[in-house]
Order: C-alpha cells, then structure tokens, then sequence
C-alpha cells in the first residue's frame, strides 16, 4: 500500500483528461470560456495509461476520469475501455454534466463502469441557463434517467450559489426521496477561472444542512468510508441519501486519500495546490518507468497536511476547475 508523509493511504486517483467543455458553469469559467489547451499540451490516452499503470504498481486503486468535460474528448470509450483493463484498477468513475453522456451509458455498463457523478444545479430550465449558459437541462435529465434506469450508482453534485440557485436545494433534496441516488451539496470553492471573487461561501455545510434538517427534521447521519468527501444522511422513507460536501470548509483533509493529474499532466497531490510535478515533461524528456515512479514516490512524501497549507503555498490562485477536475 501507498501511503503519503502524513501517513493516509493514496488509492485514488482523479485524472482529468480535458478542459474543455460544453456548458459554462459561472461557478467554473468566465462566460467567454477559458484559453483552451492544444492537444499537444494534454497528455495523449497512450502517457495517461502507461501513467495509471505506474500508479497502480504502486497502489492506486480507483480512478475518476473527469475534466472539463471529459466526454467532449474525442475516443473516450476506447480510451477507458484500455484503463478498466489495467491490472490493480479496481474502480473507474466518471463525473460529467450528462449534457451529451446519454447516447455512451451503454458503453459504460458494459465496461462495467457503474459509477456516475453528474452535475446538476437546479431543476428549473431558465436557471440552468443562467448558471450553465447553454440551455441542456433537458438533455441532462436523460442521461439522469439513463443511469437510473440502468442502475448505475448516481451521485449529483449541485454547488450551492447564494441568491442563484439555494432555493433549488429543497426541489433538489426532493428527488432523494423518489430516485435512488446520492444528492449532494457543495460549497463553492475559489476556481472560477478568475471571472468573479469568491470568499468564505455565504452556503457553508452548516447551512446547507440546516436548511435540509428544516424540511426532513428526522434526518439521520449515514456511515460513510473514512475517505468521503461528503457527510452523507437519510430520512425515513427515502430512497436515496442526501449529502453535504465541505469542499471550501476541507474538513476531510485528515483522510484524503486523493492525487490529481491535470489534462496538461501536471500532478497535485491536493486539490489547492498549484501543481507540484509535470509528469508530462518528465515523460516527454524520456523518462523510464523507474524514473517516473521515484519522482512521485517523492512528491507523496511531501504532501501539505491539508488544504489550507496547499493553498498557501500555491503560487497561483483562481485557477478554473476545468484545469483542475475538481
Ligand atoms: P467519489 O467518492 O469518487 O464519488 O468522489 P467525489 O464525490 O469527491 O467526486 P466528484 O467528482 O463528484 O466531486 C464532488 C465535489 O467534491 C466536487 O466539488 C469536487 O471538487 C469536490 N472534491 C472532490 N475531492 C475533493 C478533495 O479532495 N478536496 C476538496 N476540497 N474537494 C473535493
Ligand atoms: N466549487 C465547488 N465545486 C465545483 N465544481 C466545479 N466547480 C466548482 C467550484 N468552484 C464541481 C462540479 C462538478 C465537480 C467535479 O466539481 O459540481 O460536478
Ligand atoms: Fe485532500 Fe487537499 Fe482536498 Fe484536503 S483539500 S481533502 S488535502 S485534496
């Protein structure tokens, strides 16, 4: 097992693997979008899996693929079809906004992808314009019905965005009740590409889950693994839970069990990070598998403690979370 200097084990890896995107989350991205990567900036899908076979030498477990969005890249399904092959990778997860994910949910049960986080805001079609700029709810209730249909294990994720969308957490809660799935809530964090300040969120976990606690006063808090990144609950009668991620509060840093690579193959060992090694230079310079895995041996052995000592130490700020894969 892989363990980092503050002695959690690393077993997850989040790999993004494009930023770019079709909507433009407000929460993300200016409105204009961002100055997109080349392609010969981003790793190619032959440096990402000869890279999840070094970690998975080492103890990687699961990987999320995420972006941007990491269906707008092109051969996808091939791509992950190679990752749930390799040898140790016990898990593969997707998170996506569901805009054009429906016509792949065949292809991912089949290479026995079953979990699928999605993005998704508010239920109302004018406000999913507003924050998202494109006018796809429809689009992504299919793929949510998809999956459901299909049984995969939905997760949504929904930051919540003072005077935007925070009364959409009731209707959103609501669909806990009916559909088996995990609704969950997020406090904002800092990396909307530069366009708009954010500080300490107006909606932090504790008023995220009051406002839950006022309509399902007999919610109860759910056994969650030590590595989740979000406190998850249940009412009677509920199909699926509801959840509160502290992601700005980073009150679960004590059990991280993630590392990060970016589409341009940057590693982080902490999502507030600035980047702490180019595992696409290394690769592009010739480095051999040895070389490779003695300098992320090396970066695991000085991870910051938690997210408050990476973001301090993060000589950039206000990145946006397309660069990142949140
Ligand atoms: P799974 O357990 O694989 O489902 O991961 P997840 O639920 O954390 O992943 P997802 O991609 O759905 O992200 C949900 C939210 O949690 C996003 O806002 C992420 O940016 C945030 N998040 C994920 N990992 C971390 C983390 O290590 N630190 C912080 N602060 N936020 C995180
Ligand atoms: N703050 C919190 N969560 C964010 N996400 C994207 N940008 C932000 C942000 N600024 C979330 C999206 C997506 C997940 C990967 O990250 O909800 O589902
Ligand atoms: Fe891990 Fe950093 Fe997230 Fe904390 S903020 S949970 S250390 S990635």
């Amino acid at each position: 097992m892989l363990f980092d200097n503050h002695n959690r084990p690393l077993t997850y890896l989040r790999l993004a693997v494009t930023d770019r995107c079709n909507l433009r989350c407000s929460y993300c991205m200016p409105e204009h979008g961002l100055n997109w990567l080349s392609r010969s900036d981003l790793l190619t899908y032959e440096e990402m899996l000869r890279l999840c076979r070094i970690l998975a030498a080492l103890g990687i477990e699961k990987v999320r693929i995420t972006g941007g969005e990491p269906l707008v890249r092109r051969d996808m399904m091939h791509f992950l079809d190679k990752l749930v092959g390799i040898s140790g990778i016990k898990e593969v997860g997707l998170t996506t906004n569901g805009v054009a994910t429906a016509q792949f949910v065949p292809q991912l049960k089949s290479l026995g992808i079953r979990s699928v986080n999605l993005s998704l805001d508010t239920l109302d079609r004018e406000r999913f314009f507003q924050i998202t700029r494109r006018d796809e709810l429809p689009a992504v209730m299919e793929t949510l019905h998809m999956l459901l249909d299909n049984d995969f294990r939905v997760r949504i994720n929904a930051v919540v965005m003072d005077g935007v969308n925070d009364s959409d957490i009731i209707p959103l809660a609501e669909m806990a009740e009916i559909y088996p799935l995990d609704m969950r809530f997020i406090e904002e964090m800092p990396f909307n590409g530069g366009d708009h300040g954010t500080g300490i969120p107006a909606w932090n976990h504790v008023r995220i889950l009051d406002t839950l606690r006022e309509r399902w006063p007999a919610l109860t808090r759910c056994t969650d693994a030590p590595e989740s990144t979000s406190a998850n609950y249940q009412a009677p009668g509920m199909q699926g839970r509801l959840g509160v991620i502290a992601a700005w509060t980073r009150s679960f840093c004590g059990t991280c069990n993630r590392i990060r690579v970016t589409p341009q193959g940057m590693l982080k060992t902490c999502l507030y990070d600035g980047g702490v090694l180019s595992i696409r230079d290394l690769m592009r310079a010739g480095a051999d598998d040895a070389g490779l895995t003695e300098q992320l041996l090396q970066a695991f052995r000085q991870r910051p403690r938690d997210g408050w000592e990476a973001e301090k130490n993060a000589a950039e700020h206000g990145a946006s979370m397309a660069t990142i894969g949140g």
